[in-house]
């Protein structure tokens, strides 16, 4: 999730036109014009493969950088929209002060000196910072770039120098959000611009959260990964401006219903009186509620904010082993998607249980898959504190289609674990997404409730002794570490 610094969810730009000819037009900014919208172009879809990194706490994708190509691993986000790898030479890389304070180190990096399709776009143009106030910097360039076994030639992407996080990011977002005044060609424009896709438009299936990984398919539908009908619906405009820039949707009911049968809405009052755009950010590793509907359902399960130190929300491990039909209902213009509780759960405190604050009543501490948005740094960005940023914990349960195109989201509940596929391509011509039905039952039923325990990367467990105002801070540091992949502030 990348939000501007004056305009609530969108960079601060008066940026009107809806795609990147007119965008280019209206703005008079120089740089690559893509010419005739890539409507005749080849059709076809690509898949690529997600690693679910538990640990880490994110989705990657293995691509390849440069030629010869060099083998690079990053995190896919849909809620921002530049691409960047690391310098070898980075600070982060090179600099063991650093790799200790940010408790990070570096991943595989992309090395320019080796690569013979390199060009430099801007020295130092590049500079993003995240919603978790991480940044990254360095020179704009632009590049081959291998996903999904097809290759986008010259790419513009950040060559980062300066980070505090140690895996670079491939955001898939809208291009008008990128991270500069001068809007170029993300990876999607690219993909239809060189006729690799028909469609801007990709599908999400991160799989269950015990899975070991999910797919984005590019320009098509899989029908074999979700249940019933494909829900279509508008992408909302971003607050206060008359442009697409990040995946936000009507967000219009929310509860909870037991295994027994009874279920409770909450707050529904709220989605009466208020448009509740909810952003689906697949870069965020937690959800997000506004305060008026994350402390009833805090209150609902029993989640208990540490509203001392951390601002976190944690909950009692037991609910790793719900049963999955207790659910939270998300609903999205009368269509629900279920996220079963233990879900939403995760364990992920390892040996800090110890250190959290005595105000966290359980024996065995869980962090919770939903947070109060209260906690962002409202200083920055976000005037407007009713809209829901719904991260792996929510998309996990779901399957996505993400269209750029036709500014359309389609959306329907997981068939989790399908091992299938039934790939519906999308055609350029077409206006809108195609109405399509998953199918009539889930595949796998979830038999087994197998539990997950993750341990925050780096940190050796149980090594800390601190004074007991700094415990407290060293879990603020193990989950920060873990929810690092999270959404995306762009400051001009
Ligand atoms: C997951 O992330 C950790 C920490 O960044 C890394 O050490 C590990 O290799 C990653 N695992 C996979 C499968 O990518
Ligand atoms: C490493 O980073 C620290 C903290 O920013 C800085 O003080 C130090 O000079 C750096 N060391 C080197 C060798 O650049
Ligand atoms: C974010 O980073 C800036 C600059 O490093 C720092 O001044 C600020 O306190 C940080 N904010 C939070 C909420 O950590
Ligand atoms: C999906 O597969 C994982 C193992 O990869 C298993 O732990 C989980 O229970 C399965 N989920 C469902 C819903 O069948
Ligand atoms: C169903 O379960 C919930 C949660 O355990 C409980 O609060 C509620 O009273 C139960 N309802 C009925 C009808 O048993």
């Amino acid at each position: 999730m990348k939000l501007g610094a004056s305009a609530v969810l969108a960079f601060a730009s008066a940026a009107t036109a809806q795609n990147v000819v007119e965008f280019d037009l209206h703005r008079g900014i120089p740089g690559v014009r893509l010419g005739t919208l890539p409507h005749l172009g080849r059709r076809d879809t690509y898949a690529q493969v997600l690693i679910n990194n538990i640990t880490g706490g994110g989705y990657y994708c293995d691509v390849t950088v440069g030629t010869p190509p060099q083998p690079v691993t990053m995190i896919l986000d849909t809620g921002s929209s530049d691409a960047w790898v690391l310098s070898p030479k980075a600070d982060l890389c090179t600099n063991a002060t650093l790799q200790q304070k940010y408790q990070d180190s570096c991943g595989n990096t992309y090395d320019n000196s080796k690569s013979t399709t390199y060009s430099l776009v801007e020295r130092n143009g590049f500079s993003i910072t995240y919603l978790d106030n991480g940044t990254a910097k360095g020179d704009y360039i632009t590049e081959d770039f291998t996903i999904a076994g097809v290759t986008v030639k010259g790419l513009q992407m950040g060559y980062v120098s300066q980070t505090v996080r140690g895996i670079g990011i491939l955001g898939i977002g809208y291009t008008a959000n990128v991270a500069t005044r001068k809007i170029y060609p993300n990876i999607i424009e690219q993909l239809t611009a060189q006729k690799i896709i028909g469609v801007r438009a990709y599908s999400l299936y991160l799989n269950d959260r015990r899975s070991s990984s999910g797919t984005i398919l590019f320009g098509g539908i899989d029908t074999n990964k979700f249940i019933g009908p494909l829900h279509i619906v508008p992408i909302l405009k971003s607050f206060g401006l008359n442009v697409h820039t990040a995946f936000e949707i009507a967000f219009t009911g929310l509860g909870v219903t037991y295994t027994n049968g009874s279920s409770a809405d909450i707050n529904t009052a709220l989605f009466k009186t208020t448009d509740l755009p909810a952003i689906l950010d697949s870069g965020s590793t937690l959800s997000y509620l506004p305060e008026q509907l994350a402390k009833p359902i805090f209150r609902e399960l029993g989640a208990v904010t540490d509203d001392e130190v951390t601002g976190l929300t944690f909950i009692d491990c037991k609910h790793l082993k719900d049963d999955p039909r207790m659910v939270i209902r998300f609903a999205f213009d009368g269509k629900e998607i279920k996220v079963p509780v233990n879900e939403m759960v995760l364990d992920i405190l390892g040996a800090y249980q110890h250190v959290l604050p005595s105000s966290i009543p359980y024996d065995r501490a869980c962090m919770f898959g939903i947070q109060s948005t209260k906690n962002f740094d409202t200083s920055r960005a976000v005037e407007e504190s009713n809209f829901a940023l719904l991260g792996d914990t929510f998309l996990r349960s779901a399957y996505v289609v993400y269209s750029v195109e036709h500014h359309q989201i389609g959306i329907a509940q997981a068939n989790l674990n399908s091992t299938s596929s039934a790939i519906v391509e999308l055609n350029a011509g077409d206006k809108a997404l195609p109405s399509v039905t998953g199918v009539p039952e889930p595949s796998t039923t979830d038999g087994s409730i197998e539990t997950v325990t993750v341990t925050a990367k780096n940190l050796a467990p149980g090594s800390v002794r601190l004074s007991t105002g700094l415990e407290a801070l060293a879990v603020f540091a193990v989950t920060a570490i873990f929810i690092a992949a999270g959404g995306v502030v762009v400051a001009f």
